[in-house]
């Protein structure tokens, strides 16, 4: 048998208790440890000695599986973690003092055993070990302290320049190469608004949100998918506060009346994460006379915004559109918003509407300063809607896709990291993996602020605001 220790010693500028938050769920490996593909919590509730987390290690490029399990817990203090996989066990100890209001002395241990290694080969596999063990503590470091907007090397700037190149970038491969992946910024006292939060990336946005400690408005439609939601809200993250409001977002009547409710019944909302959206094969229209895409992606998300644009400029909130790359491949067809004329392509209307969304966040952001604007597009990630309205995509596509977590990370980070607060040059921008990107890379799809005040115009009169 083959026994490896390996001790790494890191000074963390964030407080005790955050890194401790951050560390109890080992779920949060994936977003740090190289060596890690994805992790999951499989016991629900907040991670407690007993909880048990499923990993797929990343060995040499192989996804080998590995089961943990948090043993002890003794809060702000120590950590111990057992785990086993095929062929091997590990202990990690994590060790934390506090240095101070704002710094953390993190002592890791981790001792790896192999029964049918031999003890002779130590010398070989020690360099390898101690290899994944500084690549987590870089991670590690970034995702608690380095985890600041990106700056796009000039390999991607230039991809990204292409189109079709850069689209590379929105697959799973493109979330790995963030320099930070860390979601660690506490969001305690503040509360957030999530359309859409009963499947994908908003419910998978709302998880890591609840488990920052924000206070949630969830918002979808159908009371069971609701409290479905929540229930999967509190597996991943334990006791939150959660408030759900139904509302069918196609329909401005029912938009307004959502807005009515959260303003009489939520008077602090920090954050407005407008995700719900849809891409529909068939041109169909609302019984309100608006084409359906044009109603979820750009009316009613606009409307919500608007009406509760006070609530947010008083608490210094930030507004979060969700739109998509696709909008990359489509101007404006501001004389044909209802999408009438020639035969419809539903990536197009669905293009066309998230373009409008983004114009909108652009053309607010200049009016109202107290509010942090941003847009941003999730990638390519396996969600509910994904299959449904691209089948064929998603099959081809599957072993490429962001998970809903990965997809939904650009969104989780915009709403709590201080960087993007509402003032600054990161307070306003489209972002993808926490990078700005251009609005518009092909001719005759930007649009200037005269055409977006036009569409303002158009949508202020369907929505009635
Ligand atoms: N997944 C991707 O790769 C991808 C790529 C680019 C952009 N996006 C954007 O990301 C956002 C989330 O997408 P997703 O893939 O997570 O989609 P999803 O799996 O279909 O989830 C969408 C969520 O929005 C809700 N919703 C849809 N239409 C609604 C309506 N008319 N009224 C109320 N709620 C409605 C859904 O509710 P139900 O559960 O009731 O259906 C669901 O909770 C969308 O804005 C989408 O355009 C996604």
């Amino acid at each position: 048998m083959l026994t490896l220790p390996l001790i790494r010693e890191l000074v963390l500028d964030r407080p005790v208790a955050d890194c401790f938050r951050y560390l109890a769920d080992f779920s949060t490996t994936e977003q740090w440890d190289p060596g890690v593909f994805a992790a999951d919590k499989t016991t629900p509730g907040a991670a407690r000695a007993g909880s048990e987390f499923a990993l797929r290690l990343n060995v040499l490029g192989r996804s080998v599986p590995a089961a943990y399990r948090l043993v002890e817990r003794d809060e702000n203090r120590r950590l111990v973690l057992e785990g086993s996989g095929p062929g091997f066990t590990v202990v990690d100890t994590l060790n934390f003092e506090s240095l101070g209001p704002a710094q953390t002395r993190l002592r890791y241990e981790a001792v790896m055993s192999w029964d049918s290694v031999p003890a002779r080969i130590a010398p070989l596999l020690k360099p390898w070990a101690e290899r994944l063990g500084d690549q987590a503590m870089t991670g590690l470091t970034r995702a608690l302290t380095e985890d600041g907007p990106e700056s796009l090397p000039r390999r991607e700037r230039i991809a990204q320049k292409l189109v079709v190149p850069g689209m590379v970038a929105f697959t799973r491969r493109g979330w790995r190469t963030q320099h930070s992946r860390g979601l660690s910024r506490r969001m305690d006292g503040r509360t957030v608004a999530v359309t859409g939060a009963t499947a994908g990336l908003g419910l998978a946005a709302a998880q890591e949100l609840a488990r920052l400690g924000a206070r949630l408005i969830l918002i979808g439609r159908g009371s069971e998918r609701l409290a479905a939601a929540m229930q999967a809200i509190r597996d991943f993250a334990g006791d939150c506060a959660l408030h759900a409001y139904e509302a069918e977002l196609s329909s401005i009547a029912d938009t307004e009346r959502l807005a009515t409710r959260l303003l009489a019944e939520q008077p602090a909302i920090d954050v407005l994460i407008n995700n719900a959206g849809a891409l529909f094969a068939e041109r169909g229209e609302t019984p309100e006379g608006h084409e359906r895409a044009l109603a979820v992606n750009l009316l009613t998300p606009a409307l919500l915004i608007k009406r509760l644009e006070p609530v947010l400029a008083e608490r210094r909130g930030r507004v979060i559109n969700v739109v998509s790359g696709g909008l990359y491949l489509q101007g404006l067809a501001l004389d044909d918003l209802d999408y009438e004329r020639g035969e419809y392509d539903g990536s197009k209307a669905y293009a066309r509407a998230k373009r409008g969304l983004l114009a909108l966040t652009r053309l607010w952001a200049e009016d109202e300063t107290r509010i942090g604007w941003h847009a941003m597009h999730p990638g390519w990630a396996a969600t509910p809607g994904i299959a449904k309205s691209l089948p064929a995509f998603d099959r081809r596509m599957q072993p490429f896709l962001r998970t809903p977590r990965q997809g939904a990370d650009t969104m989780v980070w915009l709403a709590s990291h201080p960087a993007v607060a509402a003032h600054g040059e990161d307070s306003v921008g489209f972002w993808f993996d926490r990078a700005q990107r251009p609005d518009a890379l092909l001719p005759g799809t930007a649009v200037d602020t005269a055409t977006a005040m036009s569409l303002e115009a158009d949508v202020r009169l369907r929505g009635g605001w």
